[in-house]
């Protein structure tokens, strides 16, 4: 049995001072023994948020991090920076990275060879555009995401990452993908995982749905035998994350 994962990505919203604010209101709401809970926060808030977490389940992780150990990389963080200060999570990949920062799955893959280098559980995003779903071309490009994000990760490594499925248009735009959707990709993603590697690794890999998850829709895309938690964007800044975090009570 996996255990869920269900991560908040607070994108470019909220001060140090608000996040110390959200985590100390959202720290009861997210108690749940049977999942990981992990709030994926702008690096500047970091420190500030896991003062707050303190003993409570949450883990407070990064939203990215640079591929290279150290040196002249003007604004780029580190992974033993992230490391030094106890981040155990990095969203890598995020559709927004590869759309306004120009990350591409050969980026993905350094990023992903470095985390796992430092220990950090990178969860790793894929997801098709609309035009690429309409197209019918969803499996074939998200296989290819996930083909070059794996490149040099031993089967041991890819135990300890998690894969976010997000279908583009699904994200931020209130427009959730059906739960057929959404089992089917991950369904698919598992079985590439099982062709990279074996069934050992794709039994054991962790794959989250990303993509205006709600209250509403949490407990019944997270029941599917392939969706092993999700990647949570607007809701996960509000009281209402508490309710995704328990899906199952
Ligand atoms: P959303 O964002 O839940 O606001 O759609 C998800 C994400 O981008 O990870």
């Amino acid at each position: 049995m996996r255990r869920k994962i269900i991560a908040g990505n607070w994108k470019m919203n909220m001060t140090p001072s608000q996040a110390v604010a959200l985590v100390n209101e959202l720290k009861p709401l997210v108690a749940n023994e049977e999942v990981d809970v992990v709030f994926c926060v702008p690096a500047i808030d970091i420190i500030p948020a896991m003062e707050a977490a303190k003993g409570s389940n949450i883990n407070i992780g990064a939203e990215n991090m640079h591929f290279e150990e150290s040196g002249a990389y003007t604004g780029e963080i580190s992974a033993s920076m992230l490391t030094d200060v106890g981040v155990k999570y990095v969203v890598i990949g995020h559709s927004e990275r590869r759309e306004y920062f120009g990350e591409t799955d050969e980026t993905v893959n350094k990023k992903v060879l470095k985390a796992l280098e430092h220990n950090i559980t990178p969860i790793i995003c894929c997801g098709e555009t609309l035009t690429q779903r309409e197209q019918g071309i969803t499996i074939d490009f998200v296989r290819q995401q996930i083909k070059v994000a794996f490149l040099n990760v031993t089967a041991e490594q890819a135990k300890n990452t998690v894969i976010a499925y997000e279908p583009i248009w699904a994200i931020g735009t209130g427009k959730v993908a059906t739960t057929e959707q959404a089992e089917e990709v991950c369904a698919a993603i598992r079985e590439c995982i099982r062709e990279i590697y074996d069934t050992d690794t794709a039994e054991a890999i962790r794959i989250q749905y990303g993509g205006s998850v709600s209250a509403a829709s949490a407990p019944e895309l997270f029941a599917q035998p392939n969706i092993d938690g999700g990647l949570v964007g607007g809701a996960s800044l509000k009281p209402d994350f508490g309710k995704i975090v328990n899906y199952n009570k």
